[in-house]
């Protein structure tokens, strides 16, 4: 049961790794450290900052290094980053962070078509990394977690067998994902309800995709069954590059725009993260998904036209 004076709904901030790996052109290293100094000022807990993974995989986040040596830290911010494989977690070790995020995806098709390994191999991976972590902390993300682009429905058992696999690992929490945006709130709602009770003390963020226009329905049904933190993506901007038909993340300024009107405390000043989101929109030179940038807050009032009123017989 949520309570606003003991709970705080943590909000994860995932679009300069996320959103910028698929953005329709490269983003100036020194445009990434200003949008990441300001997202840090915003109240976020933490910031996927960017991935360590093949730069021909993914070639617009090929500054991973050159970001994360640039960015100010600012205490109460976690500073994450993806890691695929071993050699990213050799990159990970050489720059200052606070946490790796691991990711294999539940569906084996999946696995292969974004990281070309096994499931198996990906695991064999997970235990390497986690015995030569250092200080890291390491989250484990479950990608295709409520549905597989190549192979469809993905079943609750199967999540939690690949789940329970993950922490005999040794990481230290767990992300469900919906990478390709198929899930509904009830299914949320009962997989969500199902780890925490399979994994109790473990923390679990749900990140989500808002390509069926779900996204936000979905966080809230998550918060429903007791999940904590969520992933979102300043401007709704993301997509997998290998899951056809992946688009944006759940946009971070409607999410915390949903949340603070819902009544759920998560401390994060929306008007910064607009304004950020403006920017970031100049930056790309391309309209961004997210709504509550473009139509204002709930409680945004426009002023009546002087036409308006004269047509009322407001003015004489
Ligand atoms: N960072 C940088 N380079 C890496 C790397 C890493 N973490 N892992 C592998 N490489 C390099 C290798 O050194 C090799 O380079 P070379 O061709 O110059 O010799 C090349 O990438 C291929 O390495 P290999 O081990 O054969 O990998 P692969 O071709 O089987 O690809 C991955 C496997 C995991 C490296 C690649 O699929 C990948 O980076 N995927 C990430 C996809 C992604 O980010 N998806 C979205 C997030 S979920
Ligand atoms: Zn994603």
């Amino acid at each position: 049961m949520y309570s606003p004076t003991t709970d705080r709904i943590h909000i994860q901030e995932v679009g300069m790794r996320d959103g910028l790996q698929s953005a329709g052109k490269f983003v100036e290293t020194e445009d990434k450290v200003r949008l990441l100094n300001d997202l840090s000022k915003t109240g976020l807990s933490k910031i996927e900052v960017t991935s360590f993974v093949s730069p021909k995989a993914v070639p617009l986040l090929a500054d991973a290094e050159a970001v994360l040596s640039a960015i100010d830290r600012r205490p109460g911010v976690a500073y994450s980053a993806l890691i695929p494989n071993t050699r990213g977690l050799d990159r990970a070790l050489s720059v200052e962070l606070d946490e790796v995020n691991v990711v294999m995806s539940v569906s084996e098709a999946h696995n292969m078509a974004n990281l070309r390994m096994t499931c198996e191999d990906s695991i064999a991976q997970f235990h390497q990394i986690c015995a030569n972590r250092g200080t890291l902390k390491v989250n484990g993300t479950l990608a295709t977690a409520f549905g597989c682009p190549f192979t469809g429905h993905v079943s609750e058992s199967m999540v939690l067998d690949w789940a329970k696999r993950y922490m005999d690992t040794g990481i230290d929490s767990l992300t469900l994902a919906d990478t390709v945006g198929t899930a509904t709130p009830n299914q949320v709602f009962d997989l969500c309800g199902a780890a925490i009770g399979e994994f109790p003390g473990v923390e679990i963020t749900l990140h989500l995709h808002n390509t069926r226009g779900l996204g936000i329905a979905n966080a809230l049904a998550g918060v429903a069954a007791g999940i904590r933190r969520l992933d979102a993506s300043v401007g709704g901007i993301g997509g997998c590059p290998y899951a056809p038909g992946a688009t944006g993340n759940i946009c971070t300024e409607d999410l915390v725009h949903a949340l603070i009107f819902d009544g759920y405390k998560c401390a994060v000043d929306l008007d910064r993260l607009i304004a950020i989101s403006h920017d970031l929109e100049a930056i790309l030179s391309d309209s961004l998904p997210g709504l509550v940038r473009q139509a204002g807050s709930k409680v945004t009032t426009h002023p009546m036209s002087d036409d308006l009123k004269c047509r009322l017989g407001l003015v004489t």
